[in-house]
Protein backbone atom coordinates (compact mmCIF):
# COMPACT_ATOMS: atom_id res chain seq x y z
CA UNK A 1 0.00 0.00 0.00
CA UNK A 2 2.98 2.40 -0.33
CA UNK A 3 4.52 4.17 -2.88
CA UNK A 4 6.57 3.30 -4.82
CA UNK A 5 7.58 0.31 -4.88
CA UNK A 6 7.79 -1.69 -8.09
CA UNK A 7 9.80 -4.97 -6.93
CA UNK A 8 11.80 -6.58 -9.11
CA UNK A 9 9.51 -9.16 -10.01
CA UNK A 10 10.29 -13.01 -9.07
CA UNK A 11 12.76 -15.13 -11.16
CA UNK A 12 14.50 -12.20 -12.75
CA UNK A 13 18.32 -11.96 -11.66
CA UNK A 14 19.54 -9.66 -9.62
CA UNK A 15 20.63 -6.53 -11.45
CA UNK A 16 24.31 -6.29 -12.02
CA UNK A 17 25.31 -3.60 -9.70
CA UNK A 18 24.42 -6.19 -6.40
CA UNK A 19 26.62 -8.89 -7.77
CA UNK A 20 29.28 -8.63 -6.12
CA UNK A 21 32.61 -6.48 -7.09
CA UNK A 22 35.48 -6.66 -8.70
CA UNK A 23 37.87 -5.48 -5.99
CA UNK A 24 39.27 -1.94 -7.36
CA UNK A 25 42.67 -0.78 -7.10
CA UNK A 26 43.20 0.64 -3.75
CA UNK A 27 44.62 4.03 -5.08
CA UNK A 28 41.14 4.76 -7.04
CA UNK A 29 39.00 4.40 -4.02
CA UNK A 30 37.81 7.35 -2.10
CA UNK A 31 38.59 7.56 1.62
CA UNK A 32 34.64 8.63 2.72
CA UNK A 33 33.21 7.52 5.92
CA UNK A 34 30.09 9.08 4.75
CA UNK A 35 29.06 7.03 1.85
CA UNK A 36 25.19 7.83 1.79
CA UNK A 37 24.70 5.44 -1.40
CA UNK A 38 25.02 3.00 1.12
CA UNK A 39 20.95 2.95 2.43
CA UNK A 40 19.78 3.36 -1.07
CA UNK A 41 21.37 0.06 -1.86
CA UNK A 42 18.34 -2.38 -2.33
CA UNK A 43 14.67 -1.99 -2.52
CA UNK A 44 14.82 -3.27 0.89
CA UNK A 45 17.01 -1.03 2.38
CA UNK A 46 15.22 2.00 0.87
CA UNK A 47 11.84 0.96 2.50
CA UNK A 48 13.52 0.76 5.78
CA UNK A 49 14.59 4.65 6.16
CA UNK A 50 11.59 5.91 3.62
CA UNK A 51 10.37 9.10 5.64
CA UNK A 52 6.83 9.43 3.69
CA UNK A 53 4.17 7.13 2.69
CA UNK A 54 1.47 7.60 0.59
CA UNK A 55 -1.78 5.44 1.02
CA UNK A 56 -5.20 5.36 0.23
CA UNK A 57 -5.91 7.20 3.61
CA UNK A 58 -4.25 10.09 2.37
CA UNK A 59 -6.84 10.34 -0.82
CA UNK A 60 -9.75 12.68 -1.35
CA UNK A 61 -11.64 12.22 -4.85
CA UNK A 62 -12.84 15.51 -6.59
CA UNK A 63 -16.32 14.10 -8.17
CA UNK A 64 -18.17 16.30 -10.67
CA UNK A 65 -21.85 16.00 -11.19
CA UNK A 66 -24.16 16.49 -13.87
CA UNK A 67 -28.03 16.24 -14.60
CA UNK A 68 -29.90 13.17 -15.61
CA UNK A 69 -29.51 9.14 -15.56
CA UNK A 70 -26.53 6.95 -16.33
CA UNK A 71 -24.89 9.76 -17.57
CA UNK A 72 -21.10 10.06 -18.11
CA UNK A 73 -19.87 13.12 -20.02
CA UNK A 74 -16.36 13.59 -20.22
CA UNK A 75 -14.19 16.88 -19.30
CA UNK A 76 -12.50 17.79 -22.99
CA UNK A 77 -9.48 19.24 -20.76
CA UNK A 78 -9.27 16.09 -17.96
CA UNK A 79 -8.96 13.44 -19.84
CA UNK A 80 -9.97 10.25 -17.78
CA UNK A 81 -12.61 12.57 -16.14
CA UNK A 82 -16.16 12.43 -16.26
CA UNK A 83 -19.39 14.63 -15.33
CA UNK A 84 -21.35 12.38 -13.48
CA UNK A 85 -25.54 11.73 -12.67
CA UNK A 86 -26.79 11.21 -9.42
CA UNK A 87 -26.83 7.49 -9.88
CA UNK A 88 -23.44 7.35 -11.61
CA UNK A 89 -21.88 9.05 -8.41
CA UNK A 90 -23.39 6.79 -6.00
CA UNK A 91 -21.84 3.35 -8.24
CA UNK A 92 -18.69 6.33 -8.25
CA UNK A 93 -18.83 6.51 -3.97
CA UNK A 94 -19.09 2.43 -3.85
CA UNK A 95 -16.27 2.37 -5.91
CA UNK A 96 -14.34 4.34 -3.98
CA UNK A 97 -15.07 3.15 -0.44
CA UNK A 98 -14.52 -0.28 -1.92
CA UNK A 99 -11.13 0.97 -2.65
CA UNK A 100 -10.98 2.57 0.63
CA UNK A 101 -10.79 6.10 -0.10
CA UNK A 102 -12.05 8.09 2.74
CA UNK A 103 -14.16 10.59 1.01
CA UNK A 104 -15.63 12.53 -1.99
CA UNK A 105 -15.18 16.30 -2.55
CA UNK A 106 -18.29 17.28 -4.54
CA UNK A 107 -18.82 19.67 -7.75
CA UNK A 108 -21.60 20.55 -9.58
CA UNK A 109 -22.31 21.32 -13.32
CA UNK A 110 -25.63 23.64 -12.61
CA UNK A 111 -27.68 23.54 -15.36
CA UNK A 112 -27.31 27.42 -16.96
CA UNK A 113 -30.78 28.25 -16.40
CA UNK A 114 -30.21 27.92 -13.35
CA UNK A 115 -27.65 30.34 -12.81
CA UNK A 116 -28.01 34.13 -11.80
CA UNK A 117 -26.78 37.25 -10.44
CA UNK A 118 -27.76 36.30 -6.80
CA UNK A 119 -26.53 32.77 -6.90
CA UNK A 120 -30.06 31.39 -5.84
CA UNK A 121 -29.75 27.74 -6.74
CA UNK A 122 -27.11 27.47 -4.41
CA UNK A 123 -29.51 27.53 -1.37
CA UNK A 124 -32.02 25.32 -3.04
CA UNK A 125 -32.87 22.16 -0.99
CA UNK A 126 -33.30 20.11 -3.91
CA UNK A 127 -30.38 21.86 -6.08
CA UNK A 128 -27.81 18.93 -7.93
CA UNK A 129 -24.78 18.74 -4.69
CA UNK A 130 -27.99 18.23 -2.25
CA UNK A 131 -29.90 15.45 -3.93
CA UNK A 132 -26.48 13.76 -4.53
CA UNK A 133 -25.38 13.94 -0.94
CA UNK A 134 -28.58 12.37 0.24
CA UNK A 135 -28.20 9.83 -2.25
CA UNK A 136 -24.90 8.53 -1.62
CA UNK A 137 -25.60 8.78 2.48
CA UNK A 138 -28.07 6.53 1.93
CA UNK A 139 -26.18 3.63 -0.65
CA UNK A 140 -22.91 4.48 0.59
CA UNK A 141 -22.85 5.87 4.31
CA UNK A 142 -19.25 5.40 5.53
CA UNK A 143 -18.13 7.07 2.85
CA UNK A 144 -16.89 11.31 3.84
CA UNK A 145 -18.78 13.85 1.64
CA UNK A 146 -16.66 17.25 1.08
CA UNK A 147 -19.03 20.00 -0.29
CA UNK A 148 -17.56 23.57 -1.78
CA UNK A 149 -19.14 26.27 -0.25
CA UNK A 150 -18.33 29.34 -2.78
CA UNK A 151 -21.04 30.59 -5.51
CA UNK A 152 -19.23 29.95 -9.02
CA UNK A 153 -21.18 27.17 -10.28
CA UNK A 154 -24.02 29.35 -9.56
CA UNK A 155 -23.59 32.35 -10.57
CA UNK A 156 -24.67 33.63 -14.20
CA UNK A 157 -20.86 36.08 -14.10
CA UNK A 158 -19.05 32.76 -12.80
CA UNK A 159 -17.49 34.99 -10.04
CA UNK A 160 -17.60 33.16 -6.41
CA UNK A 161 -19.64 36.36 -4.81
CA UNK A 162 -22.59 38.72 -5.14
CA UNK A 163 -21.21 41.46 -8.03
CA UNK A 164 -21.99 44.78 -7.92
CA UNK A 165 -20.20 46.87 -10.89
CA UNK A 166 -17.14 45.51 -11.22
CA UNK A 167 -16.96 44.66 -6.85
CA UNK A 168 -17.04 41.29 -5.58
CA UNK A 169 -19.23 42.08 -2.11
CA UNK A 170 -17.55 40.86 0.57
CA UNK A 171 -20.24 40.68 3.51
CA UNK A 172 -23.24 40.31 1.37
CA UNK A 173 -21.55 36.81 0.22
CA UNK A 174 -20.79 35.73 3.80
CA UNK A 175 -24.64 35.69 4.50
CA UNK A 176 -25.20 33.86 1.18
CA UNK A 177 -22.20 31.56 2.06
CA UNK A 178 -23.64 30.54 5.24
CA UNK A 179 -26.71 29.96 3.92
CA UNK A 180 -25.67 27.66 1.54
CA UNK A 181 -23.44 25.98 3.98
CA UNK A 182 -26.43 25.10 5.95
CA UNK A 183 -28.43 23.74 2.70
CA UNK A 184 -25.34 21.26 2.38
CA UNK A 185 -25.38 20.07 6.12
CA UNK A 186 -28.90 19.70 6.11
CA UNK A 187 -28.60 17.07 3.17
CA UNK A 188 -25.85 15.68 4.84
CA UNK A 189 -22.51 16.89 4.25
CA UNK A 190 -19.85 16.07 6.59
CA UNK A 191 -17.13 18.29 5.68
CA UNK A 192 -17.90 22.23 4.59
CA UNK A 193 -15.12 23.29 2.46
CA UNK A 194 -15.00 27.13 1.85
CA UNK A 195 -13.54 27.64 -1.47
CA UNK A 196 -14.54 31.38 -2.02
CA UNK A 197 -11.35 33.03 -0.07
CA UNK A 198 -13.94 35.89 1.28
CA UNK A 199 -13.22 37.19 4.40
CA UNK A 200 -14.74 36.16 7.62
CA UNK A 201 -16.51 33.32 6.28
CA UNK A 202 -15.19 30.32 7.95
CA UNK A 203 -16.54 32.13 11.58
CA UNK A 204 -19.83 32.67 10.50
CA UNK A 205 -20.24 29.77 8.65
CA UNK A 206 -19.10 28.17 12.10
CA UNK A 207 -21.89 29.59 13.72
CA UNK A 208 -24.30 29.50 11.36
CA UNK A 209 -23.59 25.30 11.26
CA UNK A 210 -23.57 25.54 15.44
CA UNK A 211 -26.76 27.31 15.60
CA UNK A 212 -27.97 24.76 13.79
CA UNK A 213 -26.94 21.50 15.95
CA UNK A 214 -24.02 20.76 13.12
CA UNK A 215 -21.37 21.09 15.68
CA UNK A 216 -20.22 17.93 14.47
CA UNK A 217 -19.88 18.77 10.93
CA UNK A 218 -16.25 19.83 10.16
CA UNK A 219 -14.86 23.05 7.88
CA UNK A 220 -12.05 22.25 5.92
CA UNK A 221 -11.08 25.87 4.92
CA UNK A 222 -9.25 26.51 1.46
CA UNK A 223 -7.30 28.90 3.44
CA UNK A 224 -4.55 30.28 1.12
CA UNK A 225 -5.91 29.60 -1.95
CA UNK A 226 -4.43 31.56 -5.28
CA UNK A 227 -5.46 33.11 -8.77
CA UNK A 228 -4.24 30.58 -10.60
CA UNK A 229 -4.64 29.78 -14.11
CA UNK A 230 -4.18 25.77 -13.23
CA UNK A 231 -7.96 25.99 -12.15
CA UNK A 232 -8.86 26.32 -16.12
CA UNK A 233 -10.12 22.61 -16.93
CA UNK A 234 -11.96 22.74 -13.56
CA UNK A 235 -13.79 26.06 -14.92
CA UNK A 236 -14.53 23.91 -17.92
CA UNK A 237 -16.13 21.06 -15.81
CA UNK A 238 -17.91 23.14 -13.87
CA UNK A 239 -18.96 25.34 -17.44
CA UNK A 240 -17.80 28.89 -15.35
CA UNK A 241 -15.21 29.72 -18.16
CA UNK A 242 -18.01 29.92 -20.36
CA UNK A 243 -19.27 32.59 -17.75
CA UNK A 244 -16.42 34.00 -15.98
CA UNK A 245 -16.39 38.05 -16.59
CA UNK A 246 -12.63 39.42 -15.83
CA UNK A 247 -10.65 37.42 -13.30
CA UNK A 248 -10.39 36.13 -9.25
CA UNK A 249 -7.53 38.52 -8.15
CA UNK A 250 -9.54 40.60 -5.85
CA UNK A 251 -10.11 37.73 -3.77
CA UNK A 252 -8.21 35.00 -4.89
CA UNK A 253 -4.46 35.18 -3.67
CA UNK A 254 -1.58 36.74 -5.30
CA UNK A 255 1.01 33.92 -6.59
CA UNK A 256 4.06 36.16 -5.56
CA UNK A 257 3.11 35.83 -2.01
CA UNK A 258 3.79 33.47 1.08
CA UNK A 259 3.63 35.87 4.27
CA UNK A 260 0.37 36.11 3.49
CA UNK A 261 -0.84 32.87 2.92
CA UNK A 262 0.04 32.59 7.14
CA UNK A 263 -1.93 35.52 7.54
CA UNK A 264 -5.13 33.88 5.63
CA UNK A 265 -4.19 30.55 7.05
CA UNK A 266 -3.81 32.24 11.14
CA UNK A 267 -7.48 33.96 10.20
CA UNK A 268 -9.08 30.96 9.27
CA UNK A 269 -7.74 29.04 12.23
CA UNK A 270 -8.55 31.53 14.46
CA UNK A 271 -12.07 31.51 12.87
CA UNK A 272 -12.80 27.75 13.66
CA UNK A 273 -11.21 25.74 10.66
CA UNK A 274 -10.88 22.22 11.67
CA UNK A 275 -8.41 21.59 8.59
CA UNK A 276 -6.44 24.11 6.60
CA UNK A 277 -5.65 23.71 2.53
CA UNK A 278 -3.18 25.07 0.28
CA UNK A 279 -4.11 24.96 -3.41
CA UNK A 280 -2.87 24.76 -5.72
CA UNK A 281 -0.91 21.80 -4.99
CA UNK A 282 2.97 21.07 -7.11
CA UNK A 283 3.70 25.09 -7.67
CA UNK A 284 2.83 25.87 -3.78
CA UNK A 285 5.11 23.27 -2.05
CA UNK A 286 7.04 26.26 -0.68
CA UNK A 287 3.25 27.77 0.69
CA UNK A 288 2.38 24.19 2.17
CA UNK A 289 5.77 23.64 4.11
CA UNK A 290 5.50 26.65 5.57
CA UNK A 291 1.84 26.21 6.86
CA UNK A 292 2.61 23.12 8.71
CA UNK A 293 5.58 23.83 9.70
CA UNK A 294 4.16 26.87 11.23
CA UNK A 295 0.55 25.62 12.52
CA UNK A 296 1.29 22.54 13.05
CA UNK A 297 -2.95 21.92 11.73
CA UNK A 298 -4.08 19.08 9.64
CA UNK A 299 -3.31 20.63 6.04
CA UNK A 300 -4.59 19.18 2.99
CA UNK A 301 -3.48 19.90 -0.56
CA UNK A 302 -5.33 20.17 -3.87
CA UNK A 303 -3.85 18.78 -6.98
CA UNK A 304 -6.16 21.13 -8.90
CA UNK A 305 -6.87 20.58 -12.65
CA UNK A 306 -4.22 22.38 -14.19
CA UNK A 307 -1.61 20.27 -12.82
CA UNK A 308 -3.99 16.56 -13.37
CA UNK A 309 -4.70 17.65 -17.43
CA UNK A 310 -0.48 18.29 -17.76
CA UNK A 311 0.15 15.11 -15.87
CA UNK A 312 -2.26 13.40 -18.46
CA UNK A 313 -1.43 15.58 -21.62
CA UNK A 314 2.74 14.67 -21.00
CA UNK A 315 1.88 10.96 -20.53
CA UNK A 316 -0.44 10.71 -23.47
CA UNK A 317 2.52 11.81 -25.65
CA UNK A 318 5.01 9.64 -23.91
CA UNK A 319 6.78 12.53 -22.79
CA UNK A 320 6.91 11.07 -19.26
CA UNK A 321 5.56 7.47 -17.62
CA UNK A 322 1.89 8.74 -16.45
CA UNK A 323 1.88 6.31 -13.61
CA UNK A 324 5.29 7.23 -12.14
CA UNK A 325 4.88 10.80 -12.39
CA UNK A 326 1.20 10.77 -10.91
CA UNK A 327 2.53 8.68 -7.79
CA UNK A 328 5.79 10.86 -7.39
CA UNK A 329 3.60 14.31 -7.69
CA UNK A 330 1.73 13.03 -4.53
CA UNK A 331 4.59 12.01 -2.67
CA UNK A 332 6.03 15.29 -3.20
CA UNK A 333 2.75 16.74 -1.56
CA UNK A 334 2.68 14.52 1.66
CA UNK A 335 6.81 15.33 1.96
CA UNK A 336 5.94 18.99 2.05
CA UNK A 337 3.25 18.49 4.83
CA UNK A 338 -0.33 17.46 3.17
CA UNK A 339 -1.94 14.94 5.06
CA UNK A 340 -4.43 14.19 2.61
CA UNK A 341 -4.58 15.61 -1.06
CA UNK A 342 -7.62 16.37 -3.31
CA UNK A 343 -6.54 14.79 -6.62
CA UNK A 344 -8.52 13.60 -9.70
CA UNK A 345 -6.03 10.58 -9.68
CA UNK A 346 -7.68 9.45 -6.25
CA UNK A 347 -9.27 6.11 -7.79
CA UNK A 348 -6.05 5.39 -10.42
CA UNK A 349 -3.78 5.91 -7.25
CA UNK A 350 -6.14 3.71 -4.85
CA UNK A 351 -6.03 1.08 -7.47
CA UNK A 352 -1.81 1.50 -8.18
CA UNK A 353 -1.09 1.09 -4.41
CA UNK A 354 -3.09 -2.11 -4.19
CA UNK A 355 -1.59 -3.50 -7.37
CA UNK A 356 2.37 -2.63 -6.42
CA UNK A 357 1.63 -3.22 -2.55
C1 LIG B 1 -14.62 27.18 -6.84
C2 LIG B 1 -13.47 26.24 -6.96
C3 LIG B 1 -12.45 26.23 -7.93
C4 LIG B 1 -11.69 25.09 -7.70
C5 LIG B 1 -12.24 24.46 -6.58
N1 LIG B 1 -13.32 25.19 -6.12
C6 LIG B 1 -12.21 27.12 -9.10
C7 LIG B 1 -12.02 28.54 -8.93
O1 LIG B 1 -11.79 29.06 -7.83
O2 LIG B 1 -12.09 29.22 -9.94
C8 LIG B 1 -10.55 24.65 -8.54
C9 LIG B 1 -10.25 23.19 -8.52
C10 LIG B 1 -9.42 22.70 -9.66
O3 LIG B 1 -8.91 23.45 -10.50
O4 LIG B 1 -9.26 21.47 -9.73
N2 LIG B 1 -14.49 28.27 -6.03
Amino acid sequence: MVWPLPRRPKGEPAPEHLAPPAAAPAAQKLDLALRLRRNRKADWARRLIRETTLTVDDLIWPVFLCEGENAREPVASMPGVERLSIDEAVRAAAEAAALGIPALALFPFTDPSLRNEQASEALNPDNLVCRACRAIKREVPHIGLVTDVALDPYTSHGHDGILRGEKILNDQTVFVLVEQALNQARAGADIIAPSDMMDGRVGAIRKGLDAENFEDVQILSYAAKYASAFYGPFRDAVGTNATLIGDKRTYQMDPANSNEALREVAQDIEEGADIVMVKPGLPYLDILFRVKERFGMPTFAYQVSGEYAMLMAAADKGFIDGDKAMLESLIALKRAGADAILTYFAPRVAKKLKEIA
